[in-house]
């Protein structure tokens, strides 16, 4: 563990302060630094990826390779901030036995401090395992992503009481499992504030309400570098998309234009070394020319 690293009784003692986790997805050594900069507690490294870095349209065709090497662009950079490694779909769904050597290589290989998976019912035992391999899990219910299909898309959850003390009886086998912490995504304000004052462990919520221990945001969309539609529980910090567009456009002109490079982006040369070499120019010239 690195120095100075966030530990997970530190986490735990958060939550009895009633001080709140900020959480952000990170998937590169900038974004990491920059939300470390900036404070920010916990970096998951979020299968998210497959939808804002890798170009799918949903986190089912993410790989275990390619979480492993965006992980390690986080950890490597890292030095306080948690930094979770989020299973990819099919790296833990087939039993105890894969799920442990799945989430020992985002610990060994990768660098990751904790990993975490969705969904519980099945996935209690595989949390089981996971700890008693020695390895923090975080829970995540509510919307899993990784579910899509069977949850009919991307929708809030537990919006009926039967549904909705099903999260609760859900949150509570997670933690009774080993979970150090629980993600709760889309789901009503009233059923989170009651899961996290039953659970002595941290929720972390994504379009959960303000009653979670924590808050977790995807980095592209409180960035604005996505844009168009999105979830009612996204918030837009800036609107880095218009930046950067912009910035590009303005370079692409200047090329175009020859404003840039300009003589400040240039390097130059002694006069008399300059000398020497145009004279000798011709001579190589010559050379290559005549074969
Ligand atoms: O993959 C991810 O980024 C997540 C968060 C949205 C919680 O699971």
């Amino acid at each position: 563990m690195k120095p100075g690293k966030l530990t997970l009784p530190e986490l735990a003692a958060m939550k009895s302060r009633g001080e709140k986790i900020v959480m952000v997805t990170a998937y590169d050594a900038p974004g990491a630094r920059l939300a470390e900069e900036a404070g920010i507690d916990i970096l998951l490294v979020g299968d998210t990826a497959g939808m804002v870095v890798l170009g799918h349209e949903g986190t089912v065709p993410v790989t275990m390779d390619e979480m492993l090497f965006l992980t390690r662009t986080v950890a490597r950079t890292a030095e306080r901030p948690l930094v979770v490694g989020d299973m990819p779909f099919g790296s833990y769904h087939v039993s105890d036995e894969q799920a442990v050597s799945n989430a020992i290589r985002f610990v060994k290989e990768a660098g990751a401090d904790v990993v975490k998976l969705e969904g519980a019912g099945p996935s209690l035992s595989r949390v089981r395992a996971i700890v008693s391999a020695g390895i923090g899990v975080m829970g995540h219910v509510g919307l899993t992503p990784q579910s899509e299909t069977i949850l009919g898309g991307f929708k809030t959850q537990g919006r009926t009481a039967t549904k909705a003390r099903r999260l609760l009886a859900d949150a509570l086998s997670l933690e009774a499992a080993g979970c150090f912490a629980v993600v709760l995504e889309a789901v009503p304000e009233p059923v989170a504030a009651r899961i996290t004052e039953a659970l002595t462990v941290p929720t972390i919520g994504i379009g959960a309400g303000s009653a979670c221990d924590g808050q977790v945001l995807v980095y592209h969309d409180l960035l604005g570098l996505t844009e168009g539609r999105a979830p009612r529980f996204v918030k837009r910090y800036a609107s880095l998309a218009d930046e950067i567009r912009s910035a590009l456009k303005t370079y692409a002109d200047e090329v175009r234009t020859g404003v840039y490079p300009a003589e400040e982006h240039t390097y130059s040369m002694p006069d008399e070394e300059l000398e020497v070499f145009s004279r000798s120019a011709e001579g190589v010239e010559h050379a290559h020319r005549d074969g």
